[in-house]
């Protein structure tokens, strides 16, 4: 069964979230506060943010929910608020600048003070509780441990957009913080990519243009002290799994449960109006290469 497609009523749009790069408002359904998210046009980033939800659920990582949705003929996606009544979020560059002086704030990319040593020590702090809902493993010792499962879904779905405003910690009515389900996975799976390049690394004999070439690529936001190009998404995980080697080894573990036929049934769920074939296959296909780089960690 195909997953569905939320219509978003004409007039939702009137609270607009100011944070973010692309088109986006709350609004209320059925009493819940609710996010409608636009994809850029003519970007698989809809549905790459719904693909990369399944994955969360098939993997036990804490996340944000998302559903396809359409606004006013556009394609987009909803998620409910994971941010309980009176909470609030607080994003990683506000926490970073109460560490890191002169930390470079309002940076949206290429941050090269976010650097996976002083996140992970944030997301590892003391008393810094696990994401709601989230039963901790009896060999993880912080939210830092949970961190890390989003390391491991950025290498798999080859997210290049962890930057600073990306993870953040929630502080609830009653002051008490914890870790954010993970969130913002539109810029994955090779959302900007034409189907005519898709075609032709899936068909290729070049090995300079194939799909390991293409998967070996992809960018994280994170950097390495002195660094000046950020780390791979599979370096920064690697980066991470060196702070946190069992926590590492309990979302691998995970991961290798996970077959490519499980990935490959959440990808035939997206309606055929939303994704060509060509997308599809590319995916399934870098889900597949990245699973494998991350197992042979
Ligand atoms: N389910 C949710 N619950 C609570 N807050 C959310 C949820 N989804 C998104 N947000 C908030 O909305 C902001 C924008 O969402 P998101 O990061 O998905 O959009 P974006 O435009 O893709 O951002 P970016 O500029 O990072 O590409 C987030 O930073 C967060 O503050
Ligand atoms: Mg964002």
């Amino acid at each position: 069964m195909t997953y569905p497609i939320i219509h978003v009523p004409d007039h939702a749009g009137e609270m607009l979230e100011a944070l973010g790069t692309k088109s986006k408002f709350w609004y209320s359904a059925d009493g819940k506060r609710v996010l409608y998210k636009e994809g850029r046009p003519e970007s698989s980033e809809h549905w790459a943010e719904k693909v990369g939800c399944e994955i969360c659920r098939l993997l036990g990582i804490p996340h944000a929910e998302y559903e396809l949705a359409t606004w006013k003929g556009r394609k987009g996606v909803v998620s409910e608020t994971f941010v309980p009544d009176g909470g609030r979020l607080v994003f990683g560059n506000e926490l970073l600048a109460k560490i890191v002086r002169g930390y470079q704030y309002a940076q949206r990319y290429r941050a090269r003070q976010h650097r996976i040593t002083r996140v992970m020590s944030v997301v590892r702090s003391r008393g810094l509780g696990y994401p709601m809902g989230f039963v901790p493993p009896t060999e993880f010792r912080s939210a830092g441990d949970v961190f890390v499962g989003y390391l491991m879904l950025d290498a798999l779905v080859a997210n290049q957009d962890r930057h600073h405003e990306n993870w953040a910690l929630i502080i609830d009515k009653n002051q008490q913080v914890t870790l954010s389900p993970t969130f913002d996975h539109a810029s994955s799976l090779g959302r900007n990519e034409r189907d005519e390049s898709r075609l032709r690394r899936l068909n290729t004999r070049d090995s300079g243009d194939s799909m390991e070439h293409y998967a070996s690529r992809a960018e994280s936001a994170f950097y390495t002290l002195g660094g000046v190009k950020p780390l791979k998404t599979l370096e920064a995980f690697k980066e991470a799994a060196r702070i946190s080697p069992p926590a590492a080894r309990y979302w691998i573990s995970w991961l290798d449960k996970v077959s490519v036929q499980e990935f490959e049934a959440i990808v035939k769920r997206i309606p055929e109006s939303e994704i060509s074939d060509a997308a599809r296959r590319f995916a399934v296909r870098l889900l597949e290469i990245n699973r494998a780089r991350l197992l042979a960690w």
